[in-house]
C-alpha cells in the first residue's frame, strides 16, 4: 500500500489556491492508501522568527485542515516538532550530504537572494525535509514543481545511505501535481499569500465579499459580448468555487452580452462563501473545543513515533551508533 507523506509550512493564511491546489488534492488522498501529514514547525523557523505568530499559525493550520476534512481517524496528523526523532536523522544523513548538492539548491538560492540572510538552518533545510520523509518509510510525496528538487536530494541521500551503511531506507517517489491548475489570484497573478493577491479559505465575509468585489476588470459595457469569457479572471474562480452548470451558464452569459461585472462578482462571492460553509462550520466547532484538538495532534505524534522510533533505530543501527 502506497505511504503519502506531505508537510505543510505554518507560514501564513491558507488561501483557496491552497486549497485547491494542495489541499483538496490530499484529502482526496485518503481514500486511496496511507497518509502522513504534518505541520512543519520546525521548517517554519527559517522564515518566522516570532513565537506567537508560530503559535498562532500552527494552531490555524491544525483548524483549517481538519475542518476541510482531514481525518485524523484515516490519516496520521502531527505536530513536526512533537517528534524531535527527525532533528537526530537530519544530523545523521546531513554527514552524507554533499555541500555541492545543499549549494546548488534553489530554495536557498532564492530565499538569500530575495534578502533572507542566510543561516545554516535555511542552508540544512533540504536535510530537515529528506528527514521527515525517510523517517516514515514514505514512499510518494505529493508536492508542488517548487519542491521537486528537493524531492531528488531525498532520494540521492537515501540511496547513498544505503550504499554506505546497508539497506536501511525506502527511497521514495515524487508525485509532481501537474494536472493541477494554478489558482490565479484577484490580480491575476499565481495567488500566493507573498503577492498580497489571496481570497482566504476562512475570510471575513465583509472584506472578503469587499476584496471581490474590488477585482479589476476592463471596460466594456455589460451589453457588449465578450468572446474572451473563458478568460475572464471571476469565471475562471467561479470555476472552483460553483456547480460546473453554473460557472458554465455564467460563462455563457458573459460571451452573449448582457450580464454586468458587478453582477458576476456578486455571484462569485455568493459561490465562495457557500462552497466553503460547511467547513466554516465545521472550523467553529473545532476552535470551540481546543482541547479536543490538541488531542488529536498528540494522538497523531504518537502515532507517528511509533513509526519513526523504529525507522531511527534502524539507521542508528545500520551507521552504529549506540
Ligand atoms: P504561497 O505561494 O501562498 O506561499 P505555499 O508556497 O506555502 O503558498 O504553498 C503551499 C502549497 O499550496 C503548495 O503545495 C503549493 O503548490 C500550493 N499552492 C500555493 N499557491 C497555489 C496556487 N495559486 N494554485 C495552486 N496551488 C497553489
Ligand atoms: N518544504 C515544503 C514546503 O515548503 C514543506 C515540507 C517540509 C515538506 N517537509 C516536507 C513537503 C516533507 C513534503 C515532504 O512546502
Amino acid at each position: 500500500m502506497p505511504r503519502t507523506l506531505t508537510g505543510i509550512q505554518p507560514s501564513g493564511t491558507l488561501h483557496i489556491g491552497n486549497y485547491f491546489g494542495a489541499m483538496r488534492p490530499a484529502i482526496d488522498a485518503q481514500a486511496r492508501g496511507e497518509c502522513f501529514y504534518f505541520i512543519a514547525d520546525y521548517h517554519s523557523m527559517t522564515s518566522v522568527v516570532d513565537p506567537k505568530e508560530r503559535r498562532r499559525h500552527t494552531l490555524d493550520v491544525a483548524l483549517d485542515w481538519l475542518a476541510c476534512g482531514l481525518d485524523p481517524k484515516r490519516s496520521v496528523f502531527w505536530r513536526q516538532s512533537d517528534v524531535p526523532e527527525v532533528t537526530e536523522l537530519m544530523w545523521i544523513i546531513g554527514t552524507l550530504t554533499p555541500m555541492g548538492l545543499l549549494e546548488r539548491a534553489h530554495s536557498y538560492k532564492d530565499k538569500t537572494a530575495k534578502g533572507l540572510s542566510p543561516n545554516f538552518g535555511l542552508f540544512a533545510y533540504p536535510v530537515l525535509m529528506a528527514a521527515d520523509i525517510l523517517l516514515y518509510d514514505t514512499t510518494v510525496v505529493p508536492v508542488g514543481k517548487d519542491q521537486k528538487q528537493h524531492l531528488e536530494m531525498t532520494r540521492d541521500i537515501a540511496i547513498k545511505f544505503n550504499q554506505t551503511y546497508g539497506d536501511t531506507f525506502v527511497v521514495p517517489e515524487s508525485e509532481i501535481r501537474e494536472d493541477v491548475a494554478v489558482v490565479p489570484g484577484l490580480d491575476g497573478q499565481k495567488m500566493s499569500k507573498s503577492y498580497g493577491n489571496t481570497i482566504d479559505i476562512f475570510g471575513d465575509e465583509k472584506a472578503t465579499r469587499k476584496k471581490i468585489m474590488g477585482i479589476v476588470m476592463d471596460s466594456r459595457t455589460p451589453q457588449e459580448p465578450k468572446p474572451d469569457a473563458d478568460k475572464n479572471l471571476a469565471v475562471q474562480l467561479l470555476r472552483l468555487v460553483a456547480p460546473a452548470e453554473v460557472a458554465a451558464d455564467f460563462e455563457t452569459r458573459l460571451r452573449a452580452g448582457g450580464l454586468g461585472y458587478g453582477d458576476l462578482k456578486k455571484a462569485l462571492f455568493e459561490h465562495y462563501w457557500t462552497c466553503f460553509a460547511p467547513y466554516r462550520a465545521r472550523r467553529a466547532e473545532l476552535a470551540a473545543n481546543l482541547d479536543h484538538v490538541a488531542t488529536l495532534l498528540k494522538e497523531g505524534a504518537d502515532k507517528a513515533r511509533a513509526t519513526a522510533s523504529g525507522v531511527l533505530a534502524r539507521a542508528r543501527k545500520a551507521s552504529g551508533l549506540g
